[in-house]
């Protein structure tokens, strides 16, 4: 769209009072019913980035086939069916006002690197050609802007627009920290996007983040985005994804969730692939873990690599493991104990065993339970229903193996045990037997 004078001007007067704005409840533009699924480009190629790596990945992710549960699919037809641009794109030489380099002309246009993005609307093009949703990339690292501009904002979502994209990733490091008034600039375009809030979990006051209450956290009645980050920048560490997994939490209230269908907790993209020293089951903890959790599932290794995705594959396209991840029942999944508990004496916080769950359909329970710990033996833990959230009326449960896909006979009474070996998981499906 075309905004007007008249048209921006009336935004821009609305977004000041953007701190009791309940004009963007959660689920407000009808998208990410379900996780988003996808792979994004700063994971493994940092700003190192050009419309060759996108047109590749887009290649990688529609024409390479895989053996899927004995079918032939792709991995869009697994379901990652979006490709995003991350940092890198930018030219940071922008000229007004004098604070140095920056993203944005003096009108507000953002300043595209033409050397390695001739025609940032073709690129678009050609994954529309093949059916993915593109995701931009706003108010990045690069250039260190530093002054907030309401004409960079729009500046921003006209050409988020005029290119065709689908989806748009707002990082916090630039200036442009308003989630409502981005908002609102994308909603008059009259095109709904899909849209990543990247300030990493800022949930107290803090000035930066010009939101609700200084926060930049979802409320019951204000989430003018579709997910959001729960913490800093995840990495290929060991221990790096399993820190962030914990984020979560604070999302994850058992009666009123933060983390819900429209809005969704991100404890950002994916490693699996990518994991230093990580073993193919640590991967798949990983993996499970974004899945019991209802995270995104943004795939974040090189995926034109075939020998290296080849390896990961059978994790990332394992059907009961997405499906737990896109099914709603009323709850995104949630950490019900530790072994042992935290704070215990004697014992150092960072090691235990977890167990995670989220409720599945028809009342059935996906379990997680994972052991972070280096060293060791396998660690037998116990949980009854009761502590699962499993209603009195279950007694026993049919138990199914994700990760084996194979049924595994009943529970032994109301009660799941699990013997996990360091650095691995189990994850079961409960049906109510
Ligand atoms: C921030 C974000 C990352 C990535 C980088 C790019 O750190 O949290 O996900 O986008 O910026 O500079």
């Amino acid at each position: 769209m075309d905004f007007t004078h008249l048209s921006l001007l009336a935004i821009l007067a609305r977004a000041s009072a953007q701190g009791n704005s309940t004009a963007f409840p959660p689920g407000w533009n009808h998208l990410a019913k379900s996780p988003p699924m996808g792979w994004r480009s700063w994971n493994a190629f940092g700003a190192n980035i050009n419309d060759k790596t996108f047109r590749d990945a887009i290649d990688a992710v529609t024409a390479k086939v895989w053996d899927v549960g004995g079918a032939k699919a792709s991995l869009f037809e697994v379901g990652y069916t979006r490709v995003g641009i991350d940092e890198g794109w930018e030219n940071c030489s922008g000229t007004d006002p004098d604070h140095g380099l920056r993203q944005h002309n003096v009108d507000g246009t953002p300043m595209i690197n033409v050397d390695k993005f001739p025609d940032l609307k073709g690129l678009v093009d050609y994954g529309h050609s093949k059916g993915v949703l593109m995701g931009w990339y706003l108010n990045g690292c690069a250039c260190g802007e530093r002054e907030e501009r309401k004409v960079n904002y729009a500046g921003d979502v006209k050409l988020l627009d005029a290119f065709g994209f689908d989806a748009v990733k707002l990082d916090g490091c630039g200036a442009a920290t308003n989630m409502t008034l981005y908002a609102q600039l994308m909603q008059a375009t009259g095109k709904a996007y899909e849209t990543e809030n990247c300030h990493w979990g800022h949930c107290g006051a803090d000035s930066w983040f010009k939101n609700p209450d200084g926060s930049s956290c979802p409320t019951q009645t204000w989430a003018p985005f579709n997910h959001y980050r729960t913490s800093g920048d995840i990495n290929s560490g060991l221990t790096s994804w399993f820190a962030n997994l914990q984020t979560t939490t604070k999302f994850q209230n058992l009666t009123h969730p933060l983390s819900q269908p429209g809005v969704w907790a991100y404890p950002d993209m994916l490693e699996v692939g990518r994991i230093d020293g990580g073993s193919f089951a640590w991967n798949r903890a990983h993996f499970g873990a974004w899945c019991v959790v209802s995270a995104p599932l943004i795939l974040g290794l090189d995926i034109t690599a075939t020998e290296n995705l080849a390896s990961i594959v059978p994790i990332i396209t394992n059907a009961e493991a997405i499906a737990v991840n896109q099914h709603w029942a009323g709850h995104p999944g949630r950490l019900v104990k530790e072994f042992p508990p935290s704070g215990a004496a004697g014992h150092m916080d960072g090691d235990q065993v977890q167990v995670w769950a989220k409720p599945q359909p028809d009342g059935a329970l996906a379990v997680f339970v994972v052991n972070p710990s280096p060293s060791g033996k396998a660690t037998k833990v116990s949980v009854d229903f009761a502590t699962l959230g499993l209603p009195p009326s279950v007694t026993a449960a049919k138990l199914r193996d994700i990760w084996a896909r194979q049924d595994v006979g009943t529970t032994a009474g109301a009660t799941l045990t699990a013997s996990v070996e360091p650095l691995d998981s189990a994850f079961f499906l409960l049906t109510p037997a």
